[in-house]
């Protein structure tokens, strides 16, 4: 059995269940590539403190530039051994250069290394989020473009309220995705902060330049506490939580999706390469890739509760606790990611019924508010307004009538202010139409909002 790194005090062999059990390497391999990136520059700032010959920087640099080969290539081999992914790198630098290996650890700690990994990891894995956002809201001003007219119910306590433009929902969805890059936006300064210098804990008997090492790694800034440095990871916390919040948005579109999609309300088609079937039924055509989105929101919260139960009460600085960051962390990078790429997908892919959608919104008496409007611009205060419209709904319903089906007698038996211009104005369009006020359903206003939404994506 090797040595151990840490292994000089130690008289005893570590157990091998031990071993297993606080071995990292299965899931923190994929940190290679930053740890790779983080260790040329460390070696870069070793040399430029003296610490390092020009021929021993040499050597290190491309012993770690031929591990990084052999990892995508699939040639290294990773083992419980050697616990996490710093010790394989600098293990594998060992064996192949010898003692001069050793040199790259002077004055750096695992510590510091982790979390510069995982912001280095993050750094990427946000910029990607950010794209993928980016085009999911592509996709729905596309879709908000291409149907800008059709009307649909609006929606409280899902039970029919008024109508409103189909497009103007989407666009709704464009405003909250738009806040999700926002705050990830935001987390990214947080992010891009430099742990490395801070050792284990203390920071580094060594003249490390940090403001050289920020440079080389492309940090915007440096970290001020060393032991903040190794112990905080809320910087995991509010990524894993701005996951959240998109999730808990692509669950909710996903939710409506299903049920307009469903046959009780027809509304659209889902495309039928992203929906499966069933081993027995026939005829089924089920909206699995939106259930899974709408369940893995789920998984996602889970990783922000449990990122955040392990930091509660933990002593500073670091403690191996911290280890278990990395699952929760990259199981979320993962789902959101693919998440995100499948719902474009669907939406680039979505076929909408516009009659049945109009024909929906037309029924419930989604016009009685306009009614009510209508009692209004004729002089008629508000209260007493909706008390009338409220008692020709009743009427009508005990008639099974909609509103627009009333005479001009049936309606002026209920207020003399009612005029035959009542007809026009209670009309699905018209009550679209009249809703003017900015962020409004009025198909004017929803042409800018689209119009808006294009100009911020074009930046
Ligand atoms: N694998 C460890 C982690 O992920 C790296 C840091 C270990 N540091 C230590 N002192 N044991 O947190």
């Amino acid at each position: 059995m090797a040595e151990k790194p840490w292994g000089g005090r130690f008289t005893q062999k570590t157990d091998d269940l031990a071993e297993e059990f606080t071995s990292s390497i299965s899931f923190d391999k994929r940190l290679y590539r930053c740890d790779i990136k983080g260790s040329m520059a460390y070696c870069e700032a070793l040399a430029k403190a003296g610490i390092l010959s020009r021929e021993e920087r040499g050597k290190i640099l491309q012993a770690l530039k031929e591990t990084e080969e052999e990892i995508e290539r699939g040639e290294f081999s990773f083992s419980n051994c050697w616990e996490d992914i710093h010790m394989h790198i600098e293990q594998r630098l060992q064996e192949k250069i010898g003692e001069v290996g050793g040199k790259l650890h002077t004055g750096r700690s695992r510590n510091d290394q982790i979390s510069l990994d995982m912001r280095l990891y993050l750094k990427e894995g946000v910029l990607s989020i950010l794209d993928l956002v980016k085009e999911l809201q592509t996709s729905l001003v596309k879709q908000a473009a291409k149907y800008i007219n059709s009307i649909m119910p609006g929606y409280t306590h899902l039970r029919k309220a008024q109508p409103i433009l189909f497009s103007h929902h989407l666009m709704a969805y464009y405003e909250m995705f738009k806040r999700d890059r926002e705050r990830l936006t935001d987390a990214l300064r947080r992010i891009d902060v430099l742990p490395l210098g801070s050792g284990a804990l203390a920071g580094s008997p060594y003249p490390i330049d940090r403001d050289y090492l920020a440079e080389l790694l492309g940090f915007a800034e440096i970290s001020q506490n060393s032991i903040d440095a190794v112990g905080n990871r809320d910087f995991v916390v509010e990524f894993l939580s701005h996951c959240a919040l998109i999730m808990m948005h692509l669950s909710r579109l996903c939710e409506e999706f299903i049920i307009w999609s469903s046959a009780e309300a027809g509304f659209l088609h889902l495309p039928q390469s992203l929906c499966t079937g069933s081993s027995i039924m026939p005829q089924k055509e089920n909206p699995d890739v939106l259930e899974l989105i709408r369940a893995k929101t789920g998984r996602v919260y889970g990783a922000l509760v449990s990122l955040l139960t392990i930091l509660k009460a933990l002593p500073l600085a670091y403690n191996r606790d911290l280890q278990e960051d990395k699952e929760p962390m990259f199981d979320t990078v993962d789902t959101v990611k693919n998440s995100l790429k499948i719902m474009a997908k669907l939406l680039d892919g979505i076929e909408v019924n516009q009659e049945r959608m109009r024909a929906a919104a037309a029924e419930g008496f989604t016009n009685a508010t306009d009614l009510a409007d209508y009692l209004v611009l004729n002089g008629i205060p508000f209260r007493k307004a909706h008390q009338v419209a409220g008692k020709v709904v009743q009427y009508a319903e005990e008639r099974d009538k909609k509103l627009e089906d009333l005479s001009l007698a049936q309606l002026q038996s209920f207020s003399p202010a009612i005029k035959e211009d009542v007809f026009d104005y209670i009309r699905i369009e018209s009550s679209v139409d009249h809703r003017q006020t900015i962020g409004g359903t009025a198909r004017q206003r929803v042409a800018e909002q689209i119009k808006r939404a294009q100009k911020e994506l074009a930046c």
